[in-house]
C-alpha cells in the first residue's frame, strides 16, 4: 500500500483533465490512484531511476494511453516537460522520497543490513559506484563527515574508523559484513534500531545523491506547474522533511520589502502558497505499514 496515498490525492487536487507527474513511480501505487481520476484528456508522466521499477510496471499502466513511464531522475523533471511542451503547464508533481520496498526487501539490491546481500545501494544499478566501491576507497574523514550529516549517526568516528580498518585486512563487498563491523563498532545500549540504521542511510543517500537530486526537483517545480498546480512531497526522514520545509516556506514568502502592501510587482510575488502543515500517516496506516511510520506529505500551490 503506497503510503499516505489519500492525502497525497487530495493534495494533487486532481483535475479529470490536467497534466501530471510521479517522479518517483516505485510500484505504481500512487501512479495507479492519480489515473483513476483521470478523465480520457488527462496525461500522466511517471519517472524512476530504477530500470526495475520500469521492467515490473503492470502491463494495465503501461498499456494505458494517457500514462507516459521514463527511467530518469527527477533533478531532470524541468527537461522531460521541455520534451513534451509542457514547461509551465503542468497541473501536479508528485514525489514520494527514498526507496521502494521491493528495493528494499531484495537482498541483491545490497539496501538492506537485515538480509545479506552484495552491497550496492544503488537505485540505478548501471550508473555510478556502488556503496561497495566507494567504502573501499573513501577517506575516514569524508566517511565520518557522511554518516554524522547523512546519517545524523553519534557514533560517526567510531564506524568510520572500523570501517577503514576492516578493509585494511578484507574487502567490504556484502551488506552483512559492514553491518557486523557497525555493531561491533558502537556500544550496545539496548537500543531499539540496528545499530547499523543510520550508517546505512548516510551510504545510501550519499550514494544516490538524494538530497541534490531533491533540491534540484523542488527548484525546478517553480518552472514546471502551472498556476493553481499543486506540489506534493513525502519525505521519510528529517533530513529531507527539512529542505522540504524550507524551500516550500522560502517561496511561499513575501519579499521583506514589499511585505503587507496591496500590489506587489509580478516579478516579485512568491511563487507558492503553502496549504496547510505538514500532515502524517494515521496510527491505523503505521500500523499495517511500519515504513509510514516517519513519513511526512508537504503541500505547496503555485500561485
Ligand atoms: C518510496 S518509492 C515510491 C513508491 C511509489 N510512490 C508507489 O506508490 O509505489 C521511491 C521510488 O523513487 C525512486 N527514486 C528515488 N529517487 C529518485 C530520483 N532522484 N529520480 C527518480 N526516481 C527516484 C526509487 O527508485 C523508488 O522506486
Amino acid at each position: 500500500m503506497p503510503v499516505l496515498l489519500g492525502p497525497a490525492i487530495a493534495g494533487l487536487n486532481l483535475k479529470a483533465d490536467g497534466w501530471y507527474v510521479d517522479g518517483t513511480f516505485g510500484r505504481g501505487g500512487h501512479s495507479g490512484a492519480i489515473l483513476e481520476k483521470l478523465g480520457g484528456e488527462g496525461r500522466l508522466l511517471a519517472i524512476d531511476r530504477d530500470p526495475s521499477a520500469i521492467e515490473n510496471a503492470s502491463p494495465a499502466l503501461k498499456s494505458d494511453p494517457r500514462f507516459e513511464l521514463i527511467n530518469g531522475k527527477f533533478s531532470e523533471v524541468k527537461r522531460y516537460a521541455i520534451e513534451r511542451n509542457v514547461l509551465g503547464k503542468v497541473d501536479g508533481l508528485l514525489l514520494d522520497l527514498g526507496v521502494s520496498s521491493p528495493q528494499l526487501d531484495e537482498a541483491g539490491r545490497g539496501f538492506s543490513f537485515r538480509s545479506d546481500g552484495p552491497l550496492d545501494m544503488r537505485m540505478d544499478p548501471t550508473n555510478g559506484q556502488s556503496a561497495a566501491d566507494w567504502l573501499s576507497r573513501v577517506e575516514e574523514r569524508t566517511l565520518r563527515n557522511v554518516l554524522q550529516q547523512l546519517g545524523e549517526e553519534r557514533n560517526a568516528s567510531r564506524i568510520a574508523r572500523a570501517i577503514v580498518a576492516a578493509r585494511a585486512k578484507a574487502p567490504i563487498r556484502r551488506t552483512a559484513q559492514l553491518a557486523e563491523i557497525i555493531r561491533s563498532a558502537v556500544p550496545s545500549r539496548g537500543q531499539k534500531k540496528h545499530p547499523a540504521t543510520k550508517s546505512f542511510q548516510a551510504i545510501r543517500i550519499f550514494i544516490n545523491d538524494e538530497l541534490a537530486e531533491l533540491e534540484k526537483a523542488l527548484e525546478a517545480s517553480i518552472d514546471l506547474l502551472k498556476p493553481g498546480g499543486r506540489l506534493c512531497v513525502i519525505s521519510f526522514h528529517s533530513l529531507e522533511d527539512r529542505r522540504v520545509k524550507r524551500f516550500m516556506r522560502n517561496a511561499s514568502l513575501e519579499p521583506v520589502k514589499y511585505r503587507g502592501l496591496p500590489d506587489i510587482p509580478l516579478e516579485h510575488r512568491p511563487p507558492f502558497k503553502l496549504i496547510g502543515k505538514a500532515i502524517k500517516p494515521t496510527d491505523e496506516e503505521i500500523a499495517g505499514n511500519v515504513r509510514a511510520r516517519s513519513s511526512r506529505l508537504r503541500i505547496a500551490e503555485r500561485l
